[in-house]
């Protein structure tokens, strides 16, 4: 039987091109969102890849919607912890809201998401977490202390977790992804990032979403089960780690 994926953030951008790619590669997909309806069941009637509304920063909505998945789908196996936002600003100006929103859906949201699907996957021995983090979370970003605070714990996130999932054969992983050509990155003026961010990046251009998804569909697959707490960058060379 195929396993039962769920994907945050899995309607849009980065998160559309994993659900494609787990699809397609055989895996029973969910594809959580926000609040983009419109976006979600256009997703939906294009690819057939069922649809669920939470948000990911609200602990009793995730657990209400991991069992909505699955009572609809089966037991989440494959959990990849993809939604994120920014709400960017220099520091002297951030607010605390700013601050509070990007925290809570980048990093706590990981929290919400994992802590519910982790028993499971403890009594199947079986499971496998990507978390989706960011460059900027590795290097830092100049206006985005909140975002790069929010991944960089997500890596940390990532390394502890990986060591207690480890004997139960749940892999855990992080991606780093430099910038990729989403909804995110597009409402970056264009002569920003034509001039300041794409001569930053070695092969010259940003990278495309499927990129990323094929990243994930190794590190789920039965071939990546010795790869755990790792850090994939996949950043066209814009930063070495
Ligand atoms: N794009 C990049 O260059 C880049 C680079 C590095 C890392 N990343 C990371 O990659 C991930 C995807 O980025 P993207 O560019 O594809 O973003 P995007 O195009 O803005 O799509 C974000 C997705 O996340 C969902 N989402 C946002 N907040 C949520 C919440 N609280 N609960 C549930 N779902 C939520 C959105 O749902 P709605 O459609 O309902 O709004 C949407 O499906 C993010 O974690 C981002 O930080 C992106």
């Amino acid at each position: 039987m195929s396993k039962v994926a769920l994907v945050t953030g899995g309607t849009r951008g980065i998160g559309a091109a994993i659900s494609i790619a787990l699809k397609n590669a055989g895996y029973k997909v969910a594809a959580n969102y926000a609040g983009n309806d419109e976006k979600a069941r256009a997703f939906h009637e294009s690819t057939g890849i069922a649809v669920f509304k939470w948000d990911v920063s609200d602990y009793e909505a995730c657990g209400q919607g991991i069992a909505t998945v699955q009572a609809e789908l089966g037991p989440v196996e494959i959990l990849v912890n993809n939604a994120g936002i920014t709400r960017d600003a220099m520091f002297h100006k951030m607010t605390p809201q700013q601050w509070h929103e990007v925290i809570n859906t980048n990093l706590t949201g990981l929290f919400n998401m994992t802590h519910q699907v982790w028993s499971g996957m403890r009594e199947r021995s079986f499971g496998r977490i990507v978390n989706i983090s960011s460059i900027n979370g590795q290097k830092g970003q100049m206006g985005q202390v909140n975002y790069s605070a929010a991944k960089a714990g997500d890596l940390g996130f990532t390394k502890a977790l990986a060591q207690e999932g480890a004997i139960k054969n749940i892999t855990v992983n992080a991606i780093c992804p430099g910038y990729i050509g989403t909804e995110m990155v597009r409402a970056v003026p264009e002569a920003v990032l034509n001039e300041k961010i794409i001569p930053q990046i070695p092969v010259g251009r940003l990278g495309e979403p499927e990129e990323i998804a094929r990243c994930v569909t190794f590190l789920v697959s039965d071939d990546a089960g010795f790869i755990t707490g790792s850090t994939l960058t996949a950043n066209g060379g814009q930063l070495f780690v």
